[in-house]
């Protein structure tokens, strides 16, 4: 009797136990790591549709699409463009891109380009990312890999 109360007992603690210790922590063994940018973003298809939209918005803005004119001349500068721009988005949100271009310096050397033109371009890409509703998060860290260029891009 006393030794069947014990193992009822027994059993109802480890019953609890297993319970709890289940229960409470399902968390994978191995940590799975948080999704990249790239991968938030919708990767390479997602970022091409946003780069093509982003042109589309810069050669219609009458504040810097005459910046552009010899380029959207030439459809081999355009392919060139778009294809950098792919790439520099893609890699800078760890994406498997390389960004064989310019550095942002020597790209953009010789054109004395204004803050207020910078601030027209940085309109037409938020413009493009909401045009594909890209949430704030997203738009928020695209837009901070984006901003320290300013310094080698405006008054070069
Ligand atoms: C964050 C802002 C910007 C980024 C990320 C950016 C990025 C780039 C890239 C990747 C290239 C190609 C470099 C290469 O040919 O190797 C480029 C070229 C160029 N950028 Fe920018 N740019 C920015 C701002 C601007 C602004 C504000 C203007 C003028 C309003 C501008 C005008 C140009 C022009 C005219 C070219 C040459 C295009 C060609 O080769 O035909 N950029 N830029």
């Amino acid at each position: 009797m006393l030794l069947s109360i014990r193992f009822s007992l027994l059993s109802a603690l480890f019953a609890s136990i297993m319970l709890f210790s289940c229960g409470k922590d399902d968390a994978p063994a191995v940590p799975v790591p948080d999704p990249t940018l790239y991968e938030r973003l919708g990767g390479i298809n997602a970022i091409s549709a946003v780069v093509d939209q982003f042109l589309a918005n810069v050669v219609a803005d009458n504040r810097i699409n005459a910046r552009f004119a010899p380029t959207v001349a030439d459809p081999y500068r355009t392919q060139l463009l778009r294809n950098n721009l792919i790439d520099q988005v893609c890699a800078g949100a760890g994406g498997p891109c390389q960004y064989k271009g310019k550095n942002m310096l020597d790209a953009h050397t010789g054109m004395n380009i204004t803050e207020a033109e910078f601030n027209a371009l940085v309109e037409d890409l938020v413009a493009a990312l909401d045009q594909f509703s890209v949430p704030e998060r997203e738009k928020g860290e695209l837009l901070a890999i984006l901003g320290p260029m300013k310094s080698d891009i405006v008054g070069q």
